[in-house]
């Protein structure tokens, strides 16, 4: 791979046209640390990005991957030094500073969190680039519901848009807490992955009646939604009484529709999950992913890439056709 080889996203399009493109020397964005990429994942915003499907860059050209894992090889911030691990994501990155498919970045020390490397809560720069966003955006959903109340033994817990990246794993970390998870996916054929990941049962989405009541038969104490879209609604009609929903996608669209009576007759809670955490929340949570929270299937849900793959991950996420994390592997060229 050539010094900076990045895969950038150009003006053109609707949106923007990205492409691989090699930047010159020193062509990095501000901050006061530089690092050396080991790991990007791939997630859906990053091929919405990448095909020029959403509005999500907002300046050109930039480099798309809205998370990196790198070992910092220059830093004038006090905190870091040459050879610490960290991960960064959110604060715009992807989309309006350099994102991580880009062999050397530069961010500004406050994006960024060190790699747990604790005696009781340790991650590996790949299993830490393989939990990334999405599984971030699991555990935040995982946190933020059991503060609203969910617990083991109160019923079931209905992962949707189950074979997704942030879907597996909030699967694989809501079983290992001891939740019943009941998976809903559009791909049948991928009942094993899901069951292996421990979800207890499949639901086939193609096949199964939804209805159109207000209220439909409470079934789940819990819901991780990452579809939206008239599913989100499905999900509000079907909880138990004081049911938690973490809402945080919108694969199946972004409008959904409904009446106010899961909320005010059955007390389900819709709570909203952004990733973009302020540091605080975002170190805590980093570190429960390297304990009590961490994902016990890393290496079934994600596979490493090269770089030169990313276009044909890319289709497939926007195809519905991936299953689990991909996970550009910066030393495979
Ligand atoms: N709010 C935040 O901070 C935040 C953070 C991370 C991710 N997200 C969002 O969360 C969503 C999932 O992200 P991801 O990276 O995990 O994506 P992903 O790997 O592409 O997973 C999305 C899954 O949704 C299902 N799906 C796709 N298209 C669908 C459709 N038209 N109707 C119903 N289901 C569909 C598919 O699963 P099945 O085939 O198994 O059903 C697919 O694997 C995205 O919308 C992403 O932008 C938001």
């Amino acid at each position: 791979m050539a010094a900076n080889r990045a895969f950038r996203v150009f003006e053109g399009g609707k949106f923007g046209v990205g492409r691989f493109a090699d930047m010159a020397d020193g062509e990095l964005d501000a901050g006061n640390v530089v690092i050396r990429s080991l790991f990007a994942s791939v997630n859906y915003k990053d091929a919405l990005t990448a095909l020029g499907k959403a509005k999500i860059v907002t300046r050109f050209p930039c480099t798309a991957g809205i998370d990196v894992c790198g070992e910092v090889s220059e830093s004038a911030d006090p905190r870091f030094k040459p050879g610490d691990r960290v991960i960064a994501h959110g604060f715009g990155i992807g989309a309006d500073h350099d994102g991580g498919y880009q062999a050397v970045n530069r961010f500004p020390a406050d994006w960024l969190v060190k790699v747990p490397d604790g005696p009781d809560a340790a991650l590996t720069p790949f299993e830490t680039a393989a939990i990334g966003v999405a599984g971030y955006t699991a555990a935040l959903s995982v946190d933020l519901m059991e503060l609203n109340g969910l617990a083991p033994g109160k019923g079931r817990v209905l992962v949707n848009g189950a074979t997704g990246g942030a879907a597996s794993v909030a699967i694989d970390l809501l079983a290992g807490r001891g939740y019943e998870v009941v998976a809903l996916s559009g791909k049948p054929e991928a009942a094993d992955y899901l069951r292996a990941l421990g979800a207890a049962e499949v639901i086939d989405r193609k096949s199964y009646e939804f209805g159109t009541r207000p209220l439909e038969k409470p079934m789940w104490q819990g819901a991780v939604d990452s579809v939206g879209g008239e599913q989100l609604a499905w999900l509000a009609r079907s909880m138990q009484n004081d049911g938690v929903i973490a809402a945080f996608g919108n694969a199946g669209g972004i409008e959904f529709k409904g009446s106010v009576l899961p909320y005010i007759l059955r007390g389900v809670r819709l709570i909203g999950v952004n990733a973009n955490s302020p540091m605080p929340l975002r170190s805590r949570i980093w570190q429960r992913l390297a304990g009590d929270l961490r994902p016990r299937h890393l290496d079934r849900i994600a596979r490493r890439i090269r770089f030169a793959d990313l276009p044909q991950a890319f289709d497939d996420l926007i195809a519905a056709k991936a299953v689990g994390r991909m996970v550009v592997d910066f030393s495979l060229g």
